[in-house]
């Protein structure tokens, strides 16, 4: 097991917030069982000290939330929309500071933790403007004085339930939508990034001036929240369920919510395929392959799962690739790094885990594990005792079959595998049955148009690698990555609201649909 604990007397980290308590109807719950929040980069400094709360506490939470939210969806749409464009304010003014504790807690190195931040930023500028539109449709009826409509109506209290790789990019594309259109909100944000969703949550409820009960947080670990979240639908307080998280979670969620007739909004894991073509530029797809499998430690959802490379462009590939590697910056994330320490204890064990999975035909490229004295990485950036260091990973020969090749592998191992024909390559992308995100390098259209065509990923990019998604196109996935949900931009709005038709009759009679209606006479026997 890996050693993350805090030693006796933890110092704190200049990030350290204090007691993370949850907060509901504006007010601080704590008095449960209180963790450490430690940065993943020096395991001695404290970030945090969150108090969980029980399945009691995230029940009274989303209890407040219902309470509030009539009142909330009577404020006018565009002022919602000012309170999100007011929090986006404050976040960008605030957006260093709030890196900067990304990065103490989940050890995301500092660029890409602004980035994260500048992700929160870009969706309250989309959502702002939609407090003004927010439309609904007129529809001619089949009826004389008679009128048809569409309205947008809130789905009602929103649960939230968040991974800690975005600990506060992937929770504003709930967030943000589903208080602009009117719902309420609990968020259950990720144990290890307790002090980061505090951040988020007071500057939501600063920059927006939100009223009590309107946007509530609860830490607890993830048996508490399951039933919690049961007791709450049961209760009738949740309306809708937002998840971001492994398939295995995303599947229970899915599962409960089914039971009361609910469907969640699944965010899940990815097994994101690359393919190289023998047309492809190969350093822009080398670029491209280390970001998408090192950024973020791998540990994204759209992080890359496999390089699928033509064979007669393999070696080359391979070696531009394992060369760009090496020279790759590791270690202390506050510094310019591709990859820093992974997020925490549970991802260094379960990397450990997937280490476990490499098999005798497959060539790992060079030293793996975690990194030590006794096992360095030439030019690593700081000290690797202070954090949970593991060298990134590339090993060739991965074949169908073989758990590297089928499962998600959170963290900085990249596999690689060869093809001749194109349908091969996408057969290949397609087998582990995810489909969240995936990449082509080619420059002959016709490829990137049968790889669009027959991806089953909802997301694909065409010579650039396959994280890094704008805030406003739809993001999700198919397969073992999603429910088919979508979020971000206009469609994430079909989650958190629901269509209402209204139809109007003012003809003072009853007109019957597809009964009461005229028919005009056509004739059919006049020939030219
Ligand atoms: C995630 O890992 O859950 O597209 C989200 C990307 C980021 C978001 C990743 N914008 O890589």
């Amino acid at each position: 097991m890996t050693e993350a604990a805090p030693e006796a007397n933890p110092q704190r980290s200049p990030a350290f917030r204090g007691l993370v308590a949850s907060v509901i109807d504006g007010a601080p719950v704590s008095g449960g069982r209180t963790v450490p929040s430690t940065n993943p980069a020096r395991l001695d400094e404290m970030v945090g000290e969150v108090s969980f709360g029980d399945a009691a506490t995230f029940l009274r939470a989303a209890e407040s939330a219902k309470k509030a939210q009539e009142s909330w969806a009577a404020i006018p749409a565009p002022i919602r929309g000012r309170a999100i464009a007011k929090i986006g304010r404050l976040v960008e003014d605030n957006a260093e500071a709030l890196a900067r504790l990304v990065t103490a807690e989940i050890g995301k190195p500092y660029g890409e933790a602004l980035g994260e931040v500048r992700e929160i930023i870009d969706t309250c500028d989309f959502f702002l403007g939609e407090g003004r539109r927010l439309y609904g449709q007129t529809v001619p009826s089949e009826m004389p004085d008679k009128q048809l409509f569409t309205f947008r109506r809130p789905v009602g209290t929103v649960a939230v339930i968040t991974a800690g790789n975005f600990p506060v990019a992937v929770p504003s594309w709930y967030i943000v939508p589903a208080l602009l259109a009117g719902n309420t909100v609990v968020w259950k944000p990720a144990e290890y990034s307790a002090a980061s969703s505090a951040a988020f949550h007071e500057l939501f409820v600063r920059g927006g001036g939100l009223p009590d009960g309107v946007f509530n947080v609860v830490h607890a670990d993830g048996a508490a929240t399951f039933s919690g979240l049961e007791q709450s639908l049961d209760a009738g307080v949740v309306d809708k369920v937002g998840f971001t998280g492994s398939s295995a979670v995303g599947r229970e969620i899915g599962g409960l919510t089914g039971r009361y007739v609910q469907t969640a909004c699944l965010e899940l894991g990815g097994k994101n395929p690359l393919i190289v073509t023998p047309s492809a530029d190969l350093d822009l797809a080398v670029e491209g392959a280390l970001f998408s499998g090192f950024g973020t430690a791998g540990q994204r959802c759209t992080s890359l799962g496999t390089v699928i490379v033509h064979e007669s462009v393999h070696d080359q590939f391979l070696s531009r690739f394992n060369t760009a590697l090496a020279n790759a910056r590791v270690g202390d994330p506050t510094q310019d790094v591709l990859m820093g320490p992974l997020m925490d204890a549970k991802f260094a064990d379960r990397f450990e885990e997937f280490l476990g999975w490499i098999q005798p035909h497959q060539t790992v490229q060079a030293a793996y594990g975690k990194i030590t004295a006794d096992n360095p990485r030439v030019g690593f950036i700081g000290d690797p005792s202070d954090g949970l260091y593991y060298h990134p990973v590339l090993v060739d020969g991965v074949r169908p079959g073989d758990r590297i090749f089928m499962e998600e592998t959170f963290g900085p191992i990249v596999g690689v595998t060869s093809y001749q024909s194109l349908n091969e390559a996408i057969d290949l992308a397609n087998a582990p049955g995810y489909g969240l995100s995936s990449s082509i390098y080619t420059t002959n259209p016709k490829d990137a148009f049968t790889f669009r065509d027959k991806i089953s990923a909802g997301m694909v990019s065409i010579n650039n690698s396959t994280s890094g998604a704008e805030a406003h196109l739809p993001f999700g996935g198919n397969g073992k990555s999603g429910n088919g949900s979508r979020q971000s931009g206009i469609w994430v709005l079909d989650q958190f609201t629901r269509w209402q038709a209204v139809n109007w009759d003012y003809s003072g009679r009853l007109q019957k649909a597809q009964m009461d209606i005229v028919e005009l006479t056509p004739d059919t026997t006049f020939r030219l």
